[in-house]
């Protein structure tokens, strides 16, 4: 992997880059002549890159999309937007990275609603010979131009008179996504507790009903590491106050807090960031904020350290209080649902514009989080994230509830440095929430959103068996995904992603409905209401995780349970599931042996604070005590 970094015109002030952490990964400076295939020029709206590639190139990436895959052919504008409502980049976390088949990747180095088109046509040149004759039927009409092989991307970025790019090339997509999420500053290292079962309270709930919550979850044996709370544990939360309603609903929050954690729960607190006027930081918040309110609310500009540390003040006193995660809310605006975010036109004291803010909120609003908990872990969420965001531990999620779409968001999150929570809410019945609960086993957060939900949804349905045994496999995965993270953050290998990025054929260039959980396990889920699918597997020899089975090439698989399956050599470290995950967990693993291990090992990450890791090489022969976190039994 080589990662190349060239510079068009004079780039602006502001980038992604301004705000990013270090790259883990060297970088060489190249002259634009040295890319003999990127053109560029500056135009009356900004300036426009032209990069030619081959007719045959698939390109993957550009964000969380939600309603695509595979873009060739497609215009991607990166632009901030919580209801993507068409294929045409919109979503909640674009990303100007894209990935294709043909061992390169570019990031666009920009804040601007830039716009990608990979267009299907080449450039008229100057003998006309891509000029065609008036068409005879509608066959000609509609076909698309053949150009000589070769076609064009067209980058056009607004306003901005020069850009930084950053040519990542690799043998797979998986190499250059890698060196993508390296650039970033490698990717996020979760804390153990992170991984397990995560419940967010009905919105409403106060104090009794909050630990009501706590006391059936562990009276159900339902693995639980995380309790979060929603908008109405603050006295104001359209917009913010950040205080605890102590008059109304959480009289004695602070009891409850250590109740919670004694029970070995972390707590995670719901917010935005558009600043009440009741709030004790409104003041002080005030010069460092946008021009224009959001909810009556300031918007601080995250830019500046000035408005970092005064909006913080409140989430420091929190997190003194034993709070370990936020869910960071509405910081990606909507163009189809009232006109509640701010507009381009806003002014921010920095001078940054209001449409390059847009863009960069969300991860700056992470960046202000992971400073006010000065190095402790966490694994929160946000709604949205923007270029080089893969070092932050907050995970997407969203308020749409496509089950294909989550899918889609599940598969293309590994292109671009984001994590992507399928969050489970209502379901109709028990079948249709076992299906969402076994695609939340198998993703990066195992998060169930109740936040408008009196009851937990499986005691509406009937169902706690059923929801506590796929949590305890959950449970018995977390060292397995764990390690898997340990490799995104070192070698900036994503944990979840599509199978093109390891097995790059005429399937995988196509399939958007199984993707990779890990180095070794392939995951093709069943969507509610089926109750069976057709699964390819790429090359090779995969196993059936629950039964064994050896299994090749295209079948249909009906079962109740999420079809998973192994690949050939894999040593899998299960672990007795527990309840809940604490300093003095220690883990007892059984390697489980899928096809010819001889050879085989797997990785165990050691840690006792969440903040150092140290790397465990076992094989079949490990027995016994290894660090401080596991027994091999
Ligand atoms: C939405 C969010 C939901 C929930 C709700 C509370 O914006 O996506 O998950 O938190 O706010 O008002």
């Amino acid at each position: 992997m080589k990662i190349y970094k060239i510079r068009y015109g004079t780039p602006e002030k502001v980038t992604p880059f301004t705000f990013s952490p270090e790259p883990a990964c060297d970088i060489e400076t190249v002259c634009p002549e040295r890319a003999e295939r990127i053109s560029f020029k500056v135009t009356d709206a900004g300036c426009v890159l032209s990069v030619n590639v081959s007719e045959d190139t698939s390109y993957y990436g550009f964000g969380l999309q939600q309603k695509g895959f595979e873009q060739s052919g497609k215009r991607m504008q990166i632009k901030t937007n919580a209801d993507t409502r068409t294929n045409n980049g919109n979503c909640h976390a674009p990303v100007p990275f894209f990935v294709t088949d043909k061992g390169f990747g570019i990031y666009v180095d920009t804040a601007r609603y830039v716009t990608f088109t990979s267009s299907k046509e080449g450039k008229v040149k100057k003998d006309n010979t891509l000029v065609k004759e008036v068409a005879l039927c509608e066959e000609e009409l509609y076909e698309s131009k053949k150009t000589s092989g070769e076609k064009l991307l067209l980058i056009e970025i607004p306003v901005a008179k020069g850009v930084d790019i950053y040519c990542i090339t690799g043998e797979r997509i998986l190499d250059v996504v890698s060196g993508y999420n390296l650039l970033s500053g490698g990717g996020a290292m979760p804390p153990l507790w992170g991984l397990g079962g995560f419940y967010r309270c009905c919105g409403k709930f106060n104090e009794e009903q909050v630990l009501s919550i706590a006391k059936r979850m562990r009276e159900y044996e339902i693995p639980c590491d995380i309790l979060g709370l929603e908008p109405g544990w603050q006295t104001k939360s359209y917009s913010c106050s950040f205080v605890w309603d102590e008059k109304g609903r959480f009289p004695n929050h602070k009891r409850m807090a250590q109740s919670l954690i004694k029970d070995n729960f972390h707590l995670n607190l719901w917010e935005h960031c558009y600043t009440h006027p009741t709030s004790p930081v409104f003041d002080s918040l005030m010069p460092y904020s946008g021009d224009i309110l959001v909810w009556e609310g300031l918007v601080p500009d995250f830019t500046m350290k000035e408005a970092r540390d005064a909006f913080s003040v409140q989430q420091k006193a929190l997190i003194d209080e034993g709070i370990s995660g936020f869910k960071l809310d509405e910081c990606d605006g909507s163009d189809y649902t009232g006109g509640w975010f701010f507009p381009d036109c806003t002014e921010f004291p920095s001078g940054i514009s209001g449409d390059q803010y847009h863009n960069l909120l969300g991860v700056l609003y992470c960046k202000t989080l992971l400073e006010a908990l000065e190095g402790k872990p966490t694994f929160s969420q946000v709604r949205a994230l923007s270029a080089l965001s893969s070092s932050y531990p907050f995970v997407l999620y969203s308020d749409l509830y496509d089950q294909k779409e989550y899918l889609l968001a599940t598969v293309n999150s590994g292109f671009s440095g984001i994590l992507w929570s399928p969050e489970v809410r209502h379901a109709a019945n028990k079948e249709e929430l076992i299906r969402r609960m076994q695609a939340v086993v198998f993703s990066v957060m195992a998060l169930t959103n109740a936040w408008y939900l009196d009851e937990m949804p499986w005691e509406t349905h009937g169902c706690i068996g059923e929801i506590r045994q796929l949590l305890e496999l959950r449970m018995s995965l977390v060292p397995y995904l764990h390690a898997a993270f340990y490799r995104y953050h070192k070698e900036g290998r994503p944990p979840v992603r599509a199978l093109v990025s390891d097995y790059n054929d005429d399937f995988t260039r196509t399939c958007d409905d199984e993707y990779l959980f890990g180095d070794s396990l392939l995951v093709a889920p069943i969507l509610y209401p089926e109750n069976k699918r057709e699964v390819k597997l790429p090359e090779g020899k995969w196993f059936d995780f629950y039964t064994g089975e050896e299994k090749r090439g295209s079948f249909i698989y009906e079962s109740s349970n999420i079809p998973v399956f192994v690949k050939d050599g894999t040593l899998l470290p299960l672990a007795k599931p527990v309840q809940y995950i604490t300093e003095e967990t220690v883990f007892e693993i059984t390697l489980k042996a899928y096809g010819n291990t001889e050879n085989s090992s797997c990785i165990l990450i050691d840690t006792t604070d969440d903040k150092s890791f140290t790397p465990y090489t076992v094989d079949k022969s490990t027995k016994g005590r290894i660090g401080e976190r596991f027994i091999i039994v």
